[in-house]
C-alpha cells in the first residue's frame, strides 16, 4: 500500500490564508509587519532561501528588507548590523541567514538579536522557553512539522517518536515539541549504534540528517508517519533524506521532497513575524 503524501503546499496555503487576515488586521491598526534578513556572503543555497523568504513576505503584505554583507565582512560589522536592527522601531523580525562564513561566530551573533525580534527562535531565551514549556518563538522548520502533523490528524500523545539528527535548528527543537505533545521521544544521531532498531519502533519518524536516501523502507515500521526534512541535491535534482520509493511502500503517511516540509518553514517564519509585530505593537 502506498503512503498518503502529506502535501506541504496545501497545509501552507491553509495556514497562510489565516495569516493574510492577521497581516491585514495589523496594517489596519497602523502596524506594518517588517522582517529584516541579514545575508552574509554569496552561498547559492542561502541566496535562494532568502529570495523565497522575500517572496513569501510580499505575498502576505509583510514588508521585508534584506541587508547583504560581503563574504569578507568582519564580526564587528555583522554585530553592528544586528544592533542597528534591534534599535530600529520599524523592524519586528530579525533573521540572520545561516550558515555564516567560517570566520564569523554564529553563537555570538544569535545571542545579540533582541529575543522579541528573534523570529528564528534561535536565541537562548527562546530555546530556554521551549525547553521550559513557556510561550516564545519556536524554530520554523520543527513548528512547521507540528503544523503538518496536526493538519493530517496524526496522533502524537503516547506514540513513539524518533528524530534522526540533533541540530539546534531542527533535531533538538523537534524532539522538544514532540515531547510537549506527550510523545515518547528518542533522538538518534551519527554516533547511534544500530539506528534501524530505533527507527523501526517509531510511529512518527522525523529525519533531518542531510544525507540523500538515508532512511530506506526496511527501516520503517509499517503504517508509520515519516517526515523528511532533508534537502539534498543529487544530479541536479532535489531529494530528501528518505528513499522515497521504498519508504512510500512501508509508511502510512509521508512528506515528499520537494513539496513537503520545505513549504512550511517559510510559512512559520511569516507567522513568527506577525506574532512579533503584534507583541511589539508598533
Ligand atoms: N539556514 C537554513 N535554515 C535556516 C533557518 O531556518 N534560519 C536561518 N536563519 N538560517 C537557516
Amino acid at each position: 500500500m502506498a503512503a498518503t503524501l502529506m502535501d506541504g503546499k496545501a497545509v501552507s496555503s491553509a495556514v497562510r490564508e489565516k495569516l493574510a487576515l492577521r497581516a491585514q488586521t495589523l496594517r489596519d491598526a497602523g502596524i506594518e509587519p517588517h522582517l529584516a534578513v541579514v545575508l552574509v556572503g554569496d552561498d547559492p543555497a542561502s541566496q535562494i532561501y532568502v529570495r523565497n523568504k522575500e517572496r513569501g513576505c510580499a505575498k502576505l503584505g509583510i514588508r521585508s528588507t534584506v541587508i547583504r554583507l560581503g563574504a569578507d565582512c568582519t564580526q564587528q560589522e555583522l554585530e553592528d548590523t544586528v544592533r542597528k536592527l534591534n534599535e530600529d522601531l520599524s523592524v519586528h523580525g530579525i533573521l540572520v541567514q545561516l550558515p555564516l562564513p567560517r570566520h564569523l561566530k554564529e553563537e555570538t551573533v544569535i545571542a545579540l538579536i533582541d529575543p522579541r525580534k528573534d523570529v528564528d527562535g534561535f536565541h537562548a531565551i527562546n530555546t530556554g522557553n521551549l525547553m521550559n514549556g513557556v510561550k516564545g518563538f519556536v524554530p520554523c522548520t520543527p513548528s512547521g512539522v507540528m503544523e503538518m502533523l496536526r493538519y493530517y490528524d496524526i496522533p502524537i500523545s503516547g506514540r513513539n517518536a524518533v528524530v534522526v539528527g540533533r541540530s539546534n535548528i531542527v533535531g533538538k527543537p523537534m524532539a522538544l515539541l514532540l515531547l510537549s505533545e506527550n510523545a515518547t521521544v528518542t533522538i538518534c544521531h551519527s554516533r547511534t549504534k544500530d539506528i534501524a532498531s530505533f527507527t523501526r519502533a517509531a510511529d512518527i519518524l522525523v529525519v533531518a540528517v542531510g544525507k540523500a536516501g538515508f532512511i530506506t523502507g526496511d527501516m520503517v515500521k509499517p503504517g508509520a508517519t515519516v517526515v523528511d526534512v532533508g534537502i539534498n541535491r543529487v544530479d541536479g535534482k532535489v531529494v530528501g533524506d528518505v528513499d522515497f520509493e521504498s519508504v512510500s511502500e512501508a509508511a502510512g503517511y509521508l512528506t515528499p521532497v520537494p513539496g513537503g516540509v520545505g513549504q512550511m518553514t517559510i510559512t512559520m517564519l511569516l507567522k513568527n513575524t506577525l506574532d512579533a509585530a503584534q507583541a511589539l505593537g508598533r
